[in-house]
């Protein structure tokens, strides 16, 4: 069996994950594509031999379309979200699921009308295979209980555009899923700090930040994030448990010894640290798809990341410390 995937937004990750699709990974291809920027969704459907639709309702709605990849802008994520669950079809939507938890709700609530988990979220850490074994050891337990976890998101660099929200709801939207599913549990608390600040950032970006989050058992996480660091993309996650301390490494780059120096290359940004997640993610979420069961991050996840966030932004406006209170977890999520 083979699936039909249609793409609503062909912007650049819209185009990666359809070279994914249709050259990386097995038991799909890309049919249909949409994007408001016709011309490029036009040229892009002529190189791949699939259909322009005019409008992301007419593809989700196609017969040639059995799932959807939603990789439009953050504001349209919940309507496409909502219409392609109308249709009973599957849909793979970009973080953020929506961009205020209450999208975030109506999208759960409307799962839970169909009666079927149809909505992944693209939360890619998890299928990075130094958190996978983060989370093997962590479950574990042979090294006792998990009591803090030290961790950093860095970025060379941000635009002018890149503002200081921004840190938490691009940035820390992916430590925020990760770290919670590494642990398997919900967070209690969130408090935020401005430490000394980069000469090299602007002036509507707060930067660093700096994130302490304590889970509902009392396990304590730092968090910072800093996206003008200038040397490279850095992401840090040292977990330290009763007998143990263990972490990421970046990918395997070759090690260098040179001109009086013994050095590593670190990854340049995103797309080169994180390739082979994105490519494990689709292929899992293809077949999951076509054995009609999700196993990926869902809506529910993606509304809990939409909580926490909210409760970042608050305990760094206030610089106070702020409860995140959620929802009872529906059933079909349990
Ligand atoms: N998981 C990740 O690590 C990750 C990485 C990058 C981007 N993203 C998410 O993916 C999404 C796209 O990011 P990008 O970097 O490709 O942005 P982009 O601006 O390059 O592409 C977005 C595309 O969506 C199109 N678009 C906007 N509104 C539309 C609409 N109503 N209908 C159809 N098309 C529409 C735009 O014309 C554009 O081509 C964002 O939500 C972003 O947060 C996730």
């Amino acid at each position: 069996m083979s699936i039909n995937v249609g793409i609503i937004g062909t912007g650049a990750i819209g185009r990666e994950h359809i070279k994914r699709i249709n050259n990386k990974v097995q038991g799909a291809q890309v049919v249909a594509v949409t994007d408001i920027n016709a011309e490029v969704a036009k040229k892009i459907a002529k190189d791949i031999g699939a259909t322009f639709f005019e409008t992301g309702e007419e593809l989700i709605a196609s017969d040639k379309v059995d799932a959807v990849v939603v990789t439009s802008w953050d504001p349209t994520h919940e309507h496409y979200v909502l219409e392609t669950i109308k249709h009973g079809k599957y849909v793979f939507c970009e973080k953020p699921l929506a961009t205020e938890s209450e999208g975030c709700r109506r999208i759960v609530d409307a799962e839970i009308e169909y009666g079927k988990k149809l909505v992944q979220v693209g939360f890619m850490r998890r299928y990075d295979k130094g958190y996978i074994e983060l989370k093997n050891m962590i479950t574990s337990k042979k090294y006792g209980e998990p009591l803090m976890l030290h961790c950093a998101h860095r970025n060379p660099s941000a635009n002018e555009n890149y503002t200081t929200p921004m840190a938490v709801s691009q940035t820390a939207i992916h430590e925020i899923d990760v770290l919670r599913w590494l642990l398997d549990e919900d967070y209690a608390s969130v408090q935020m700090l401005l430490p000394k600040q980069t000469s090299n950032t602007h002036e509507n970006l707060k930067d660093p930040q700096f994130i302490i989050f304590e889970t509902k058992s009392g396990v304590t996480i730092d968090l910072e994030v800093f996206v003008n660091c200038r040397f490279g993309y850095d992401i840090k996650c040292d977990v330290v448990c009763e007998t143990a301390e263990f972490g990421l490494t970046d990918p395997a780059f070759t090690k260098v010894k040179a001109e009086e120096k013994n050095y590593t290359r670190i990854s340049p940004d995103w797309q080169t640290r994180f390739m082979d997640a994105y490519d494990y993610e689709f292929q899992l979420w293809i077949n999951s798809v076509i054995s009609g069961e999700l196993t990926g991050p869902t809506a529910w996840d993606g509304y809990v990341a939409s909580i926490t966030m909210a409760a970042c932004h608050e305990a760094r406006e206030t610089g106070k410390k702020v409860n995140i209170e959620l929802d009872e977890r529906p059933a079909l999520y349990c």
